[in-house]
């Protein structure tokens, strides 16, 4: 076994390799530094490999410290150079796979990777896809490009698909702890893929029989949360027409122990996997002649949601005799989730698109997002002060951040709060509060 790809797994003397050192990469690259193995960073981001090498962190789920400490001891290194690829035992792919501007799968960052690794490739290396995409990819889009190095798949190198299922922001389930889906191309790929996982991560690893199928895992996954969340926007509509508060239906609704989880509305739905993923699943369908109606739905009253909040925020300013046209509007949160700095897919910037396009005067805050950029414009996040704050018509909530934002202070300033997170749910005095 010494000497093996296994045996140096086993051993820990492997040297892991990570392509894209983003959300998911580098986190992926701490945790296997933790595990003890040395760990080589890839990046086509110059100023990322940089910061990296400097022992700094730009991550909002890695430990600045920790980083800093496995950079000093040699363990993480970066790099943009890769003829380094040929360094390591095992290669996990961690880069982008967006949608393109027809709605379609981008596999361009994957097919890149492949190219760029299978150039490099040699006898015992193992490789493993971990950015989220459609059932298929790995086999017929990843193993015909690492062929082209002429070495046998299952004998000469190692090939599997695992989802990454990291939740940005979660503080209690982490890379570390959250299970993890590995599905080879081979029984010997799922079995190396398997051991390294093993080795990394405090969590069970779960093998199944293909890398299609841990595909396909990813991708109920975050449908299921998709359909969800639509079914509960849809619930929101109808709710509000029969004056209930949906919010404590779903708190009544969550008594229940069995058969219920809860799913909570807002301006939209955001990030880079949920309103993504599912799409790439009913793109690969079609292959199939099947269409698959309930992500298109879904997808449909994700769209709409943001549309709805602004309607809701017209008849609140109505109600204040006043047009969206001109209103000074405060924009609370633009990044798509709480206590998160990523802006990917955000629904806030929906808001603030329809909202210029009704030419209201936009000024936004986030504790995490001091600016940015959007549609060719810069946005800057404003100094929460008592005199600007009653320039306001009005303030929308679209993010729930719950640290670094003086609510109280808000709501003391502005005629209302239309909250679109139930964020403000503590507030005992409702005056000025519009839930939606
Ligand atoms: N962010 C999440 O919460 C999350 C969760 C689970 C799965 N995923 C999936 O993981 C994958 C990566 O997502 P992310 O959020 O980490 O993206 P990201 O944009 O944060 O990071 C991707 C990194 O890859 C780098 N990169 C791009 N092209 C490259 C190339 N050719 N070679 C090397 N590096 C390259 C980019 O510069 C960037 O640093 C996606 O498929 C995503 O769907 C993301």
């Amino acid at each position: 076994m010494a000497g093996t790809l296994y045996g140096k797994i086993q051993e820990k003397k492997a040297i892991v390799g990570v392509m894209g050192l983003g959300y998911v990469g580098l986190p992926l690259a701490v945790e296997k530094a933790r595990a003890g193995y040395k760990v080589i960073g890839f990046d086509i981001q110059q100023k990322r490999v940089n910061l990296i090498n400097k022992g700094i962190n730009y991550i909002g789920d890695v430990n600045d410290a920790e980083l800093k400490k496995f950079v000093n001891e040699g363990l993480i290194t970066a790099t943009t150079n890769f003829d380094k690829l040929k360094d390591c035992d095992v290669i996990s792919i961690c880069v982008p796979t967006p949608l393109d501007k027809f709605k379609q799968p981008d596999l361009s960052y994957i097919i890149k990777t492949s190219e760029d690794i299978s150039k490099r490739l040699r006898k015992g290396q193992l490789i493993i896809l971990e950015s989220t995409t459609y059932p298929g990819t790995t086999e017929e889009i990843v193993l015909p490009i690492l062929k082209k190095s002429g070495l046998e798949i299952g004998k000469d190198f190692y090939l599997a698909f695992s989802p990454e299922r990291v939740d940005p922001g979660n503080n209690r389930f982490k890379t570390r702890n959250t299970p993890k889906v590995v599905g080879g191309v081979t029984e010997e790929c799922t079995r190396h893929a398997k051991a390294l996982y093993e080795n990394v991560l405090e969590a069970p690893v779960f093998s199944v029989s293909s890398p299609r199928t841990a595909e396909m895992t990813k991708i109920l996954e975050n449908t299921f949360r998709l359909i969800n969340i639509a079914l509960v926007q849809e619930m929101t509509k109808v709710a509000e027409k029969m004056d209930v508060n949906i919010w404590e239906v779903i708190e009544a609704a969550s008594t229940k122990p069995f058969g219920y989880m809860p799913f909570y509305p807002g301006p939209g739905i955001g990030g880079h996997c949920i309103p993504i993923d599912p799409f790439y699943l009913a793109f690969k369908a079609k292959e199939f002649d099947l269409h698959l109606m309930l992500v298109e739905v879904a997808g449909q009253i994700a769209d709409d949601m943001p549309y709805y909040v602004i309607q809701r925020l017209s008849d609140i300013l109505n109600d204040y005799k006043k047009p969206l046209n001109g209103s000074k509007i405060l924009v609370l949160g633009v990044a798509y989730k709480g206590n998160i700095d990523d802006l990917r897919e955000s629904p806030a910037l929906k808001v603030i698109e329809i909202l210029e396009k009704k030419k209201a005067e936009i000024y936004y805050f986030d504790p995490f997002v001091p600016y940015f950029e959007h549609n060719g414009k810069k946005y800057k996040s404003i100094d929460l002060n008592d005199d600007i704050l009653k320039e306001m018509d009005g303030a929308i909530i679209t993010a729930g951040h719950t640290i670094g934002v003086d609510y109280k202070k808000i709501i003391k300033n502005v005629p209302f709060v239309f909250d679109t997170k139930n964020i403000l749910k503590d507030i005992k005095d409702r005056n000025k509060i519009i839930v939606l």
